[in-house]
């Protein structure tokens, strides 16, 4: 290969930046010439592009969000759509792309792939909800951001006895809130894999404040389950405790990148690129058991989610 693309797609996460550094420092490294297409599938519909040489991604390593930028393209599902980027990649001489994003960003790769196009995914994403990989790069930035949110909230909801019901991210995907639970000793989590009960919220929050006299609580919820300002004011309604609700937003989607994400991104960055070198397309990268591994697309999307049935186990034993 003599010429590869890279884009970032889908929400940007803390370490895309490190990623991007990485495919393009060991690319240039291997005498591979480096493309940097803005704003995801929409910069290379439009031929949008960048040539990166080894100074183009200097001082980025520790910058959160991503320097190509990113947006999502549903249209990208089009053949037509994707057509034309395939003629703007032939146009410029780009013959393979690595792709940092979800799991939408993959079935992008994947078509491209099949369009004689070689892609690479690397998963991108604060929510942790890409199969075929324990961790995805941004998630330990996140979690870093939801626990010292929480930690936080302790401090003040202890001072006032107070329950603190804090909403967190994850897309539909638990692991931000379990993880967080389980960092930060909340006494509830709720999330997709719990599912919502609102009786039984307030039945263990009356037992906390009247048989084990816990000064105050913390229920940290997934996002898309609830709406935690309506849970904060029927705790305040039906238990002993004041309920205040905190939305953590976007907040958890910046900021520099913990050292995990760092090497993580850094890690699976050089794959992609190694992958690309002996002329295989359509896989994504992943981390399983602490090794840096790739599989095809089809196989990693049709994967069951790696289990956190242990973490919820923990997260019950600890209370
Ligand atoms: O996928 C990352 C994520 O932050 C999710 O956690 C969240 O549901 C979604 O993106 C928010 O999307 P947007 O930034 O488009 O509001």
């Amino acid at each position: 290969v003599r010429k590869i693309g890279i884009l970032t797609s889908g929400g940007d996460a803390p370490g895309m930046n490190a990623a991007i550094r990485a495919v393009t420092r060991v690319a240039l490294a291997n005498g591979i010439e480096v493309v940097g297409i803005r704003d995801g599938y929409r910069g290379l519909v439009e031929g949008t592009f960048e040539a990166y040489s080894k100074t183009s991604v200097s001082d980025i390593l520790d910058r959160g969000g991503t320097k190509l930028g990113s947006a999502r393209l549903p249209e990208f599902k089009d053949p037509e759509v994707q057509e034309m980027a395939v003629n703007q990649l032939k146009a410029n001489g780009i013959e393979a792309i690595v792709v940092i994003g979800g799991d939408g960003s993959y079935r992008g790769a994947q078509a491209l792939t099949k369009l004689g196009i070689n892609c690479i995914g690397i998963p991108g994403t604060i929510d942790n909800d890409i199969p075929g990989t324990d961790f995805t790069i941004g998630f330990d930035t996140a979690l870093r951001t939801c626990v010292d949110a929480v930690d936080k909230l302790r401090d003040t909801s202890s001072s006032h006895h107070r329950c603190s019901v804090v909403e967190v991210m994850g897309n539909r995907c638990g692991d931000l809130a379990v993880y967080t639970a389980v960092s930060c000793g909340a006494e509830i989590v709720v999330s997709p894999e719990t599912g919502y009960d609102e009786l039984d919220i307030l039945e263990k929050l009356r037992y906390l404040d009247t048989a084990v006299h816990k000064n105050h609580a913390i229920v940290i919820i997934s996002e898309k389950i609830t709406d935690a300002d309506g849970l904060a004011r029927k705790i305040s309604q039906n238990t002993g405790f004041s309920g205040r609700a905190t939305v953590l937003g976007h907040i958890q989607r910046g900021g520099s990148p913990s050292p995990t994400d760092r090497i993580l991104a850094s890690r699976m960055g050089e794959k992609a690129v190694d992958l690309l070198m002996n002329d295989i397309g359509g896989h994504c990268v992943g981390i399983i058991d602490n090794k840096i591994i790739s599989m095809p697309i089809d196989e990693a999307l049709n994967r069951p989610k790696a289990s956190r049935k242990h973490l919820y186990r923990l997260f019950d034993r600890l209370i």
